[in-house]
């Protein structure tokens, strides 16, 4: 937006004019339109209604090149995997495998999906610290060849079905390293006493290894540790290398070496996370080096980012109903919530948004958000600026493409939103929204 200073030189009889003239230049610069990938969010809202989800592919694209070019390696072979529980839909499977992505799928729906999608089988890899017989029944079935195996009696079903089978499958074994990245203890997942993993150490580890050891179909494939999610800091990172390297060394054949995921992204100011390409290059580094020291080698360093390549190119879009002013607070009402955002009542997760229809007019008042869920907690967003906003107005909040639409419900029946990609001026419908017919499809009416 370009500002303009006009210096005219006017009688008191044009004075009123020329204000007016004024007046009516400064409703057209304050109602400047939030743009994503080259649409307006107006005709995005007219189009597909609200709320909405939107995604800016370009941006998707831009962060799996970042990835792609960074995280490599003369000393050994990478993987990138995208941990689709941030966001996942056919189309977003079929752009990570454009790219060359694999994926992480943690249950027989997100494994169902990716089948869809033009994902290779062989770029599959299935997590999950309680998968059933039916789900692991299901990779079996549609020759997925990769397993991160949570605990014995998970590896128990794997052996009896490999025998069923008698089909082949690597199995890479998840190992609580014990660390703890910092950041909301709801999402630590590998604290000592974490449900997921078991520690290199104990009894279970030496029970799996010895069930592995020349297996006639299953192969050990190598260890995975996952040491949270919004790491800012690479130092637990580092930590949890050094365990995992160890482990490697008391192994004879060189294995594979997988990090997990959880490089954290820019919320709102109050986040400063260690730029992208950075945190990848000195991981990279950081694993040739422990590797040298303690001369090991490794068949491939995998890691399995979900938040970070869908986090920021996310934003969704709501229409502003009625306001609230009681005597501590201004509400804005929006027309979706905790049902299509858990993450604010669940983590109490911050976001920045906009009235998106009026993004340069000045920011006046301090507004809650909040949703309309029948709940006190669902708030979106506990305290901002925002422009004096009308029953009808867009408000957008950001940041909102990882752990959004792939944690929505259907609290209050509330429908959940179409999700629309947008790239170089073309929005299209990856997701559409839930229809009221949708809500009865389950129902046994008679
Ligand atoms: N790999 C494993 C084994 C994981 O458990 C996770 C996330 C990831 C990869 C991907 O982590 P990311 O790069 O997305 O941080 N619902 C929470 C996040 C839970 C993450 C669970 N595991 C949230 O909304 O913050």
């Amino acid at each position: 937006m370009a500002y303009f200073l006009v210096c005219v030189d006017v009688s008191a009889d044009e004075r009123g004019v020329f204000l007016l003239l004024l007046n009516n230049l400064e409703a057209i610069i304050m109602s400047a339109i939030l743009e994503i990938g080259g649409v307006k969010a107006t005709e995005l809202a007219n189009q597909f209604k609200t709320p909405l989800y939107v995604y800016d592919q370009n941006q998707i694209e831009d962060t799996l090149t970042t990835f792609v070019e960074n995280f490599k390696s003369e000393a050994f072979p990478t993987k990138i995997i995208y941990a689709s529980k941030a966001f996942q839909a056919v189309q977003m499977v079929n752009l990570v495998a454009d790219y060359g992505l694999g994926i992480d799928v943690v249950s027989g729906g997100e494994l169902f999906t990716t089948l869809k999608s033009k994902m290779p089988r062989e770029g599959i890899y299935f997590h999950g610290n309680n998968k059933s017989r039916e789900e692991l029944d299901l990779a079996f079935k549609s020759w997925v060849s990769h397993i991160i195996c949570d605990n014995i009696m998970e590896l128990n079903v794997i052996d009896e079905l490999s025998h069923q089978y008698q089909q082949k499958m690597n199995i890479m074994l998840r190992l609580n390293v014990g660390i703890e990245a910092h950041t909301h203890e709801y999402i630590i997942t590998s604290h000592i006493d974490s449900k997921f993993g078991f520690a290199f150490e104990s009894e279970e580890c030496s029970q799996c290894l010895a069930l592995l050891t020349d297996h006639p179909y299953l192969t050990f494939e190598g260890v995975h540790c996952h040491i949270g999610s919004q790491i800012f800091d690479l130092t637990a990172w580092y930590a949890a290398i050094d365990k995992l390297v160890s482990a490697l060394k008391t192994f004879e054949q060189p294995l594979v070496l997988n990090i997990g995921g959880g490089f954290g992204i820019k919320y709102t100011d109050d986040d400063q996370p260690i730029e992208l390409a950075e945190s990848l290059r000195l991981l990279i580094r950081y694993v040739e080096t422990a590797l040298l020291e303690q001369d090991v080698t490794i068949t491939a360093l995998m890691i399995e980012p979900g938040r970070s390549i869908v986090g920021g190119a996310g934003s969704t879009l709501y229409t502003v109903g009625y306001q609230k002013q009681t005597p501590e607070k201004l509400y804005y009402f929006v027309d979706g919530g905790m049902s299509d955002n858990l993450r604010p009542s669940l983590y109490q997760a911050k976001y920045a948004c906009d009235l998106a229809n009026k993004l340069d007019a000045p920011k006046t008042e301090k507004v809650t958000v909040a949703g309309k869920c029948c709940e006190s907690g669902d708030i979106l967003i506990t305290e901002c600026l925002l422009p004096p906003a009308e029953e009808g107005d867009l408000l957008v909040t950001y940041t909102t493409g990882a752990y959004g639409h792939s944690m929505s419900n259907q609290y209050n029946k509330n429908l959940i939103p179409a999700v629309v990609f947008v790239k170089d001026g073309v929005a299209r419908e990856v997701i559409r929204r839930q229809t009221l017919e949708d809500l009865l499809r389950y129902e046994m009416l008679d």
